[in-house]
Formats: structure tokens, sequence, C-alpha cells
């Protein structure tokens, strides 16, 4: 059944573990095998120049053997651009890249790298990729996405996630409300994720345009805990439940 808030499983962490002692374990090709059978809709897999998650081998082996689609995350760098138009998967995401920081810590600049993106965009179009750019959550950088000829834009969660409940939240989550709906008057497809919790989920699964939530780090750490099923489960059972009741009382 096609589900109109699709859940993407992102293993970067698994392969975070497993190369904290290098060899082969925990494998993230078997943690995306249990995230289907788990009820994720996606697998996503950032491949970093620096390698410090997912390795070459694991995109080669996420294409084969994995029947979910995949959401390639990638630097827009020739590198991995080569490498994305080699395997072609699903879905590509350009993400910003920097070698000092822990985690990708905001959205493309899609106004000032508007030439830079152009070709990129272009290009992975050109193989089939479905393409989306991962943007802060800024009515004016989604205008610029639509710009660039990107179908899919993905709104990054990370303020609204690192935010303290209240008032300082309910303001990040506007902006994602607003963002989104500005993606919907343009016609793109419209994502979110970065950062959501089992606490922040909700109010994002509540928002109607916004179609995909792409979940990692958050999974691999409560799979520690409790098993990345069970993770998953709970994960897709509240966003569910959030969509459910937005769409019997919208704006309520
Ligand atoms: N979406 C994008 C574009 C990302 O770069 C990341 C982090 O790799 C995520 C979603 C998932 O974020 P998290 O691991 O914090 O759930």
């Amino acid at each position: 059944m096609a589900r109109n808030l699709r859940l993407g499983v992102n293993i970067d962490h698994v392969a975070t573990i497993r190369n904290a002692r290098g060899g082969r374990h925990p494998d993230p090709v078997r943690a995306a095998k249990l995230a289907a059978a788990a009820g994720a809709d996606g697998i996503t897999a950032h491949l970093r120049e620096d390698r410090r998650h997912i390795s070459d081998d694991d995109i080669r082996r996420l294409i084969q053997e994995i029947d979910l689609p995949l959401n390639f995350e990638m630097a827009a760098m020739p590198e991995m651009l080569a490498i994305a138009t080699a395997h072609k998967p699903h879905a590509a995401c350009l993400v910003p890249e920097k070698r000092e920081e822990r985690t990708t810590e905001g959205g493309l600049n899609v106004i000032a790298g508007h030439n830079h993106l152009l070709r990129y965009v272009g290009s992975l179009k050109s193989v089939g990729c479905r393409v989306s750019l991962f943007i802060e959550p800024d009515p004016e950088h989604v205008a610029a996405a639509h710009r660039l000829g990107a179908p899919v834009v993905e709104l990054h969660t990370g303020a609204y996630c690192d935010s303290a409940p209240g008032p300082e939240r309910d303001r990040h989550l506007a902006r994602i409300v607003a963002a989104a709906a500005r993606a919907a008057e343009l016609g793109i497809e419209c994502h979110a994720g970065h950062g959501l919790t089992y606490d922040t989920v909700g109010p994002v699964a509540a928002i109607q345009s916004i179609v995909e939530l792409n979940i990692g780090h958050f999974l691999v750490g409560e799979a520690i805990f409790g098993g990345l099923d069970s993770a998953i489960k709970r994960m897709r059972a509240l966003m569910d439940v959030a969509r459910a009741e937005a769409e019997v009382a919208p704006g309520a």
C-alpha cells in the first residue's frame, strides 16, 4: 500500500559503530534489510568524502542487495557525482559537507550556490535519480531550489529538534510549516529530516505536505536499548498516529 508519509531509515551510524573497530560488524546492509522488514519505505545513506561511516562497498551492496529505494546523500562534488551516476540510486539528496563538522550542520546555500548546484541537479536528473536538495526551512530557499529545477526539497529539522520545547521550538516548527507550504505552492515534493526523535517527530509528521521523513541517529541509538526493529516500529507508529490525527482535524 502506498503511504502518504514515508519513513526513510538512515543507516550511517551502524557503519560508524562498525568503523570504530574496523571489520564487518555491525553490517549496515543487514540493518537495511531489518529496516525494510520493520516498515521502512526507503534506506538513506550518506557517503562522505572522508568515508567516516558509509563506505563505497556499502553503497555497492545496498544497491545490489536491498529491495527498497536507496536515497544516496552526497556532497555536490565531482567524486560523488561520478559514484552516483555509476550506481544510479533511486534518489540523490545533495547536502552541504564540511570535513570539520560532526554532522550536516545546516542546509545547502541554494541561493549563493545556484551556479555550482545547477550542474549537479541536471546531471543527476539526466541519469534518472530523483534529486532532492537539503535546505534550511525557509520559503526563499524552497523557491531557490525550485529555480534549480529540483523536484524535491528536504527541510533541515535540526534547529527545531535541538531547541527547547516551548516558544523557541514552536518558532522553528512554524518555519518548517511555512517552507512546506511554499513547496506545495510550487509543486515541489517536500521531505524533512535531521535530529528527529520520538519526542519531536509528531508535529513534523502532522504537516500534510511533507511526504517523507529521513531518520537515522536516534533510531540507531535507541536500537542499543531495545533493538532496531522495535525502534523503527515505534517511530513508524508515532508518525502514523500524528498524520492520521492531522488528517481528521486539519489545522487543529
Ligand atoms: N536527512 C539528511 C539530508 C541528513 O543529512 C541526515 C543526517 O545524515 C538525516 C536526514 C538524518 O538525520 P539523523 O541521523 O539526525 O536522524
